[in-house]
């Protein structure tokens, strides 16, 4: 039975729909209270047993390194002054995983991104978390666990899916479900961001996969698609019609951090769950919401 051990993250996005911010700075080092979005997804990685990590990074996303390289000055600083629960946490960061990176040299979407991380992933199945979308599962199963789980059962490319509102589609890859069992479905077709009025379903892929190495065959002759872009999803679907594929309803919240209104819903629903932060905070969101 193929295991899967390796994961990537496409992070070589533009990052338009936040500028200016993202002019200088990678949108996946957006902060979610104190940590950035995308230390949550490594983490979330880890927690479903993979430390073997490609993130795929652009010009402007020297942050990322930095973020998961040692800091030497600040060690020794934290060690001399005793700030040992901030030195732990400066470590962890570091120690979490093993991370690699390749650069996309041109932002010709998510396809092509993936195409980038071929020699990295070589023969075998491996995982896929989109940067944009941060999952909270509390004390449950990580979302890339469940997606995992359900691979060692099928064997077979796994989506990860959740039912949006139906006005949203236009946003997704969706899927046209077969046969369901339960949380897994069989995947029928999928289409890219179809209109509102065509979309054939409203389960959308919401940034997670676990994916058999034959993808790389289909990107590497795939054409540009929506947005004239490369699109994952248009290769998916050639992939899906020869050799059968999944979607896994997962449990979570998931939250769309590169929309503003989304960021904003993560960075409020983490606050309120964080120990510290959370009495004060509720006390503060009562007092505004009362004025609204
Ligand atoms: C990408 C994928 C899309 C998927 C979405 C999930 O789109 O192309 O299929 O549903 O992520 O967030 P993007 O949001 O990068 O435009």
């Amino acid at each position: 039975m193929s295991q899967v051990t390796k994961a990537v993250i496409p992070a070589a996005g533009l990052g338009t729909r936040f500028l200016p911010y993202t002019k200088a700075v990678a949108k996946e080092m957006l902060p979610i209270v104190d940590k950035p979005a995308l230390q949550l997804i490594v983490e979330e990685i880890v927690a479903s047993d993979i430390r073997e990590i490609l993130i795929i990074t652009g010009r402007n996303k020297q942050n990322i390194e930095n973020h998961f390289d040692r800091v030497y000055e600040l060690e020794h600083i934290l060690e001399q002054t005793g700030k040992f629960d901030s030195l732990k946490i400066v470590n962890e960061i570091t120690d979490m995983a093993d991370i690699h990176y390749v650069r996309q040299k041109e932002a010709r979407g998510l396809g092509h991104a993936i195409l980038c991380a071929r020699y990295f992933v070589g023969d075998a199945p491996f995982a896929v978390l989109l940067g944009d979308d941060v999952v909270y599962t509390g004390d449950g199963t990580p979302c890339l666990k469940q997606l995992l789980d359900c691979f060692e059962q099928k064997q077979k490319t796994i989506l990860g899916v959740q039912r949006v509102d139906r006005d949203k589609v236009n946003k997704y890859g969706i899927v046209t479900a077969g046969r369901s069992e339960g949380r897994v479905h069989e995947v029928i077709s999928l289409v890219e961001k179809p209109n509102v009025e065509e979309a054939p379903s409203n389960i959308a892929v919401l940034g997670r996969y676990v994916i058999t190495p034959e993808i790389f065959t289909y990107l590497e002759t795939q054409e540009p698609g929506a947005g004239g872009e490369i699109q994952l999803t248009d290769a998916l679907m050639k992939m899906c019609r020869d050799h059968g594929m999944y979607a896994y309803e997962f449990e979570g919240k998931r939250y769309d951090i590169g929309d503003k209104l989304g960021y904003l819903e993560a960075t409020v629903e983490y606050a309120l769950r964080d120990p510290v932060l959370s009495d004060g905070f509720k006390a503060y969101l009562k007092k505004i919401s009362s004025k609204l």
